[in-house]
């Protein structure tokens, strides 16, 4: 991907400072918020990754929430400090298609870093339009508690008014992904492609669901929904499922990688310890996708 180096560099330093990985207040206060709502009760493993109760959904914040949130971030610098990020902030929106969203991580890790990008460029005054955005969400999943919480915590970015970034549109879909493909295509058509596709973490149900043939079709048919110029399609996974996220995305032919991140841990106990740890992630032009699938229509 090309992109302006420094700039790239400059967002890192705001949202990572000496590349470590904390939340900054504009998402520390909001998360903190949803902890404070929810009840504190001993889960199961598969309520705490997928949770379907205001327990489950407590102990996810706790476990996983600020882990992905940087994942996203760490991984979408890039497109925020290139070309297609300067389209949508010149036409001072962006649009995001957040599957398996669990409560909206995704959503609020890319408006929160829209902001920290604009925060950046105001400084310079290379980027041209009005240097705030709309970050308009498509939500789709499966959980319920997770939907709503979700929105509840965008409404509550946007109650804040802390950065250059504000939510527009929030669809949340409870339809099962692919199925929910009709709506996330429908939804595009009506208002605008996807700048960002991005399945977080989703990867091992919907494999378990509907086979890693079915995912890669799935994910080839949202990505048509996507903006071919210059969109991004992200992809994260822990490295204990390596395996599956390298398969998929050999299928789809779009490059795997292992990224390195450090983060402050957030837990109740531990709240000051650092953590270093690795983990997959792809992060690939819808244009690639389209050609790679063209590529293997052909085969
Ligand atoms: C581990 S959570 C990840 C949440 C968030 N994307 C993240 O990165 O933190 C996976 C989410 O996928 C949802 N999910 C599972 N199968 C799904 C499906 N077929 N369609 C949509 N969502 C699904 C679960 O309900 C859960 O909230």
């Amino acid at each position: 991907m090309s992109y302006d180096r420094d700039r790239a560099s400059a967002i890192r330093a705001l949202v990572a400072p000496e590349d470590i990985w904390t939340l900054r207040e504009s998402a520390e206060s909001l998360f903190a918020d949803s902890l404070r709502r929810l009840p504190k009760k001993e889960v199961s493993e598969d309520e705490r990754r997928y949770p379907t109760s205001p327990e489950g959904l407590r102990a996810f914040l706790d476990a996983f929430f600020a882990r992905h949130y940087f994942q996203i971030q760490d991984s979408l610098i890039e497109y925020f400090s290139g070309r297609a990020f300067e389209s949508a902030a010149q036409r001072g929106s962006i649009h995001i298609a957040d599957v398996g969203s669990g409560p909206a991580v995704a959503s609020l890790a890319i408006a929160d870093l829209a902001s920290a990008a604009l925060e950046v460029t105001s400084k310079t005054g290379k980027l041209r339009g009005s240097g705030v955005i709309t970050v308009h969400c498509v939500l789709n999943d499966t959980s319920d508690i997770c939907l709503a919480e979700g929105r509840a915590i965008l409404e509550r970015y946007n109650r804040a008014r802390t950065g250059r970034a504000s939510i527009g549109r929030i669809l949340p879909l409870s339809t099962p992904f692919p199925d929910s493909n009709t709506h996330f295509r429908r939804v595009a058509h009506m208002t605008a492609p996807y700048d960002i596709c991005c399945l977080g973490y989703v990867m091992v149900p919907l494999s378990e669901q509907i086979g890693v043939d079915g995912t890669t079709k799935a994910i080839r048919l949202l990505a048509q929904a996507g903006n071919t110029n210059g969109g991004h399609l992200l992809l994260t996974q822990d490295k204990f499922r390596e395996d599956l996220h390298d398969e998929i995305c050999h299928a789809m032919g779009v490059a795997a990688e292992m990224a390195e991140l450090k983060q402050r841990v957030y837990d109740s106990e531990n709240q000051n310890s650092e953590h270093t740890y690795t983990y997959c992630r792809s992060c690939s032009a819808i244009s690639e996708i389209a050609a790679a699938n063209s590529v293997v229509a052909i085969a």
